[in-house]
C-alpha cells in the first residue's frame, strides 16, 4: 500500500477520475481513450502506450494543480512527446458548435495562384479553418480553391470551417445584413458560412468617436441575429469587440451571444479583463497578429528574447511558442502563412508551456504594443 500523500497515490487519484471521465475502468496497453473535453477544450481520442504515457497524458491535462509542478525532466520530455495534435484540437462554442482550434489567416493573400498553393499546403499540413473577409478581397479565390482541392484530399464541404467577416461598409438593418452576408456566400461559391464576424465595432462612414457607431452597431448586431435565427448561418461572433463593446451589445441585443470574439492578442498585446469576461460568458477568444501581424514587417515580438529563451528550451520556434501560449489559455489562433514549411511549423506545437514560462511571456504585455487598427476609441 503507497503512502497516500505521495506523488505515485496522487497520480493514481487523477488516472482515475480521467478514466471516469472517460467511461472507462481501466486502460490497458494501446487502448483508446474516448476524447476528454475540459474547459472548453476537446482534446481527440488519444493512444495510451503504458503507464509513462498514460501518466504524462493525465499530468498535461491536470497542468494546473500544484503537485505537478515540480515536473522532472525526462517527465517534461515525455510528456511533449505526448501532446495531441493540435490540427485536432477543438473548442466548443456556446452553442454546440466546435470550433478548430488552429486555422489560417488570408490577410493580404490575393493572389489566386498563391491562394491555390496556399490552401493545397494547409489541407496537406490539416488546417480546416480558414479565416477571410469581404474586405481581403480573397473570398472568390478562396472558395475557387476549396472546390479544386477539397476532392483531392477526399474532404466535403463540411469537413471545413470558414469564417468570413462583414465589411465595415456594411453595418445597418436586417436586410443590408443580409445582402452583404449573400454576397460573401456567392464570392466562396458556397451555400453558408460556419461563422460571420462583425469585422469592426465602427462603421465605416462614421468617425470612431461618433456616438451613432453604438446604435448602428445594435442594429447590426440584430440583424446578424436574424440571419442566424433563420439558419442562414451556422455560427455568428464579433471582432475586435473591446470589453465596452461587448457589454453593451449583450444589453442592448436579443439574448444571443457572439460566439467568438477576434482580436488582436499576443503577448505584447492582451487584456487579461476581456478574456477573463469573456471566458465567463462563454464567448471564444480567437487571436490574430499572433506574430505581430503583415503591416509593418515588425520581428521584434518573434525576435523577442523572452520568446526565444523559451523556445531554445522546448526545440521549437518562436513562431510555435506564440501560438502555444494563446491555445493554452483557450485562445484559438489563425497564424497567416503563405510559405509552405511554416504553413506546417504553425499546426506542429508538440509541447506544452510551463506555467512559469506562461507568466514570463505574460509579463511581456505591459509593453501594450498593438499592431493592427485600434478599436477603443469606437463608440
Ligand atoms: N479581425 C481582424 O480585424 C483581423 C486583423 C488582422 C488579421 N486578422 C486575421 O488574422 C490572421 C493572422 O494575422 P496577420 O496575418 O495579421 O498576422 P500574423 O499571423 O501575426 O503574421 C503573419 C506574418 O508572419 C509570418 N509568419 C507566418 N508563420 C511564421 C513562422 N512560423 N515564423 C516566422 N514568421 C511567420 C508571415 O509571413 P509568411 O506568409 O511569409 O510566412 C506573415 O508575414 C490574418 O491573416 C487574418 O485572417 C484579422
Amino acid at each position: 500500500m503507497c503512502d497516500p500523500s505521495s506523488e505515485e497515490a496522487r497520480e493514481q487519484l487523477v488516472v482515475e477520475s480521467l478514466l471516469k471521465l472517460s467511461g472507462k475502468h481501466s486502460v490497458t496497453h494501446h487502448e483508446h481513450l474516448q476524447p476528454v473535453v475540459m474547459q472548453n477544450v476537446e482534446f481527440p481520442t488519444f493512444p495510451v502506450r503504458g503507464p509513462t504515457d498514460r501518466l504524462c497524458y493525465v499530468i498535461q491535462r491536470y497542468d494546473d494543480v500544484p503537485w505537478s509542478t515540480g515536473t522532472s525532466a525526462s517527465r517534461r520530455k515525455a510528456m511533449d512527446a505526448v501532446m495531441p495534435p493540435v490540427s485536432s484540437m477543438t473548442f466548443t462554442l456556446n452553442n454546440g458548435n466546435k470550433l478548430p482550434a488552429v486555422g489560417l489567416g488570408t490577410y493580404r493573400v490575393r493572389q489566386p495562384d498563391v491562394i491555390m498553393q496556399t490552401v493545397d499546403e494547409a489541407l496537406a499540413a490539416g488546417y480546416r479553418l480558414f479565416d477571410t473577409a469581404a474586405v481581403y478581397g480573397n473570398e472568390g479565390a478562396l472558395g475557387d480553391a476549396f472546390r479544386k482541392l477539397l476532392p483531392k484530399y477526399n474532404l466535403e464541404r463540411e469537413d471545413i470551417f470558414i469564417t468570413t467577416k462583414l465589411s465595415p461598409s456594411e453595418h445597418g438593418n436586417s436586410a443590408v445584413i443580409k445582402q452583404a452576408y449573400q454576397k460573401s456566400l456567392h464570392n466562396l461559391g458556397v451555400d453558408y458560412i460556419d461563422l460571420f464576424l462583425i469585422h469592426f465595432p465602427g462603421a465605416a462612414r462614421l468617425p470612431s468617436g461618433d456616438l451613432r457607431n453604438a446604435k448602428l452597431r445594435a442594429s447590426t448586431w440584430r440583424g446578424m441575429v436574424d440571419l442566424y435565427d433563420e439558419g442562414c448561418v451556422n455560427s455568428i461572433g464579433v471582432s475586435n469587440f473591446t470589453l465596452k463593446h461587448l457589454k453593451e451589445l449583450n444589453m442592448r441585443a436579443t439574448g444571443v451571444y457572439p460566439v467568438v470574439n477576434q482580436v488582436e492578442w499576443h503577448p505584447y498585446y492582451y487584456q487579461e479583463d476581456l478574456r477573463a469576461y469573456c471566458m465567463k460568458n462563454e464567448i471564444c477568444l480567437q487571436a490574430y497578429c499572433s506574430f505581430g501581424g503583415t503591416s509593418h514587417q515588425d520581428t521584434t515580438l518573434l525576435k523577442d528574447p523572452v520568446v526565444k529563451g523559451i523556445a531554445e528550451r522546448h526545440e521549437a520556434t518562436p513562431a510555435q511558442v506564440l501560438l502555444a501560449w494563446a491555445l493554452q489559455q483557450d485562445v484559438a489562433v489563425i497564424p497567416k502563412s503563405v510559405d509552405p514549411a511554416r504553413i506546417r511549423e504553425n499546426i506542429t506545437i508538440e509541447f506544452r508551456l510551463t506555467e512559469h514560462e506562461i507568466k514570463a511571456l505574460n509579463n511581456l504585455g505591459n509593453k501594450k504594443k498593438k499592431y493592427a487598427w485600434d478599436p477603443t476609441s469606437v463608440r
